[in-house]
């Protein structure tokens, strides 16, 4: 994370341009931390500053990061030689730090729901591990079009270099949460939906992939005659899934035990070797399922005076089932103008957030909060808390 130490900060007025860098406004909290607000290519994000002991932290804020760390060390520079620091300590010069190398099949949920196109069917792998299955179908079914979701970085990177090594033009790999993921897909439009070797969570139940919520979205996202195929090692998951499955009222499902499959992947390989039972359970859909209206991005459609929300302001958490709300901390730019921090939606995909208060709008910065269900539920959380702390 790029940042740099300095014992002195010669704070000018905002707004105010220097070398490529617009600071717009400096946001300030009781804990003697601020917020720069940085347009710069195009692209707007925070500078934090934190009072040290011995002196000051100029670092990236991590909720607002632009698309490229070079962006936000040229702010930092920028910021350094408009503000006179004496520097200790600083890793924002352009060679130190790389950028990531992007791997083409890698996407993120902003393209996912705006470009992805495709005439061919779509299979999903939810939690492909080390891919071995996921690249097996994709050569064999080239007139198929995958998409892989992974939460485990790692493999994410590992299998999208295999993609690029063997050429693969029908996979697209994504850092999504595979639970929340489907809200986003066409009412039946998938034909094969694999869960292979799920963790079973034994002590976490609320963390894991099968549920019947999860099986009825699945049933909503699938074609007729579309599949989802579970396989697992685990007794105890197959008699949870069981469960699950059969809280619907009508459903096709298919078991076997010890079925061999046309490949073997790497947990596969482990429980083969110590001679575990293998469970699978298919499910076809037969339903057509209603079209559902895709998700886009929320916003405030009423306005609240910061002044109001900043003489009232305490830090709040609100859990319910199946989402929460964390209203972490306030941000003053001026009396009438300022930022709050906010973290939310469903906890397994949470968003961390600002909300900027400005005299004439409010608004999410990043402005890219999409409008999932659980999000819908935390922002209506949001609001009414605003609502009552100002009335
Ligand atoms: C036990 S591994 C199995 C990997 C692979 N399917 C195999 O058979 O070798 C389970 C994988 O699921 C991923 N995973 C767990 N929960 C997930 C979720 N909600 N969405 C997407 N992937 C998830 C984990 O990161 C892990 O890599």
């Amino acid at each position: 994370m790029p940042n740099f130490k300095t014992n002195s900060i010669v704070m000018p007025n905002f707004p105010i341009k220097f070398g490529n860098s617009m600071f717009l406004y400096k946001a300030s909290n009781n804990k003697g931390e601020s917020l720069i607000k940085v347009s710069q290519n195009s692209e707007e994000f925070f500078i934090q500053i934190k009072a040290k002991d011995d002196g000051f932290l100029v670092k990236a804020d991590k909720i607002s990061s632009p698309s490229q760390v070079v962006f936000v060390q040229q702010a930092l520079r920028d910021f350094r030689d408009l503000c006179q620091c004496s520097v200790s300590f600083s890793n924002i010069e352009p060679q130190k730090i790389q950028n990531k190398k992007r791997y083409r099949v890698l996407k993120d949920i902003e393209f996912f729901i705006n470009k992805f196109i495709t005439k061919k069917e779509v299979w999903i792998e939810i939690g492909f591990g080390s891919g071995r299955h996921l690249l097996h179908q994709a050569k064999r079914h080239p007139d198929i079009e995958f998409i892989g979701l992974e939460i485990h970085k790692p493999s994410l990177v590992q299998v999208a270099k295999q993609c690029d090594i063997q050429e693969l033009d029908n996979i697209c790999l994504l850092d999504y949460d595979a639970r929340i993921f489907l809200e986003f897909l066409k009412s039946n439009s998938v034909g094969r939906i694999f869960v292979h070797f799920p963790v079973p969570w034994d002590k976490k139940p609320h963390r894991r992939v099968i549920s019947s919520e999860f099986i009825k979205e699945c049933i909503r996202v699938l074609k007729v005659d579309g599949t989802l195929e579970l396989r697992t090692d685990s007794q105890k998951y197959f008699d949870y899934s069981m469960e699950e499955f059969l809280k619907l009222d009508t459903l096709e499902l298919n078991l076997s035990k010890n079925r061999d499959s046309d490949i073997s992947s790497k947990y596969e390989d482990r429980w083969k070797k110590q001679e575990k039972n293998i469970y699978d359970i298919s499910l076809k859909n037969a339903e057509i399922s209603p079209k559902k209206e895709m998700i886009k991005k929320i916003s405030f459609d009423e306005l609240f005076k910061f002044e109001d929300v900043f003489d009232n302001f305490q830090t709040t958490v609100e859990n319910k089932k199946d989402h929460f709300l964390h209203v972490e901390g306030i941000y003053k730019i001026s009396k009438n103008r300022g930022i709050i921090k906010v973290s939310f939606g469903a906890s397994a995909k949470n968003e961390r957030v600002f909300v900027e208060f400005l005299e004439d709008k409010i608004s999410y910065f990043p402005d890219n909060i999409l409008a999932t269900r659980a999000n819908k539920k935390a922002h209506n959380l949001l609001t009414a808390w605003l609502k009552e702390i100002v009335k």
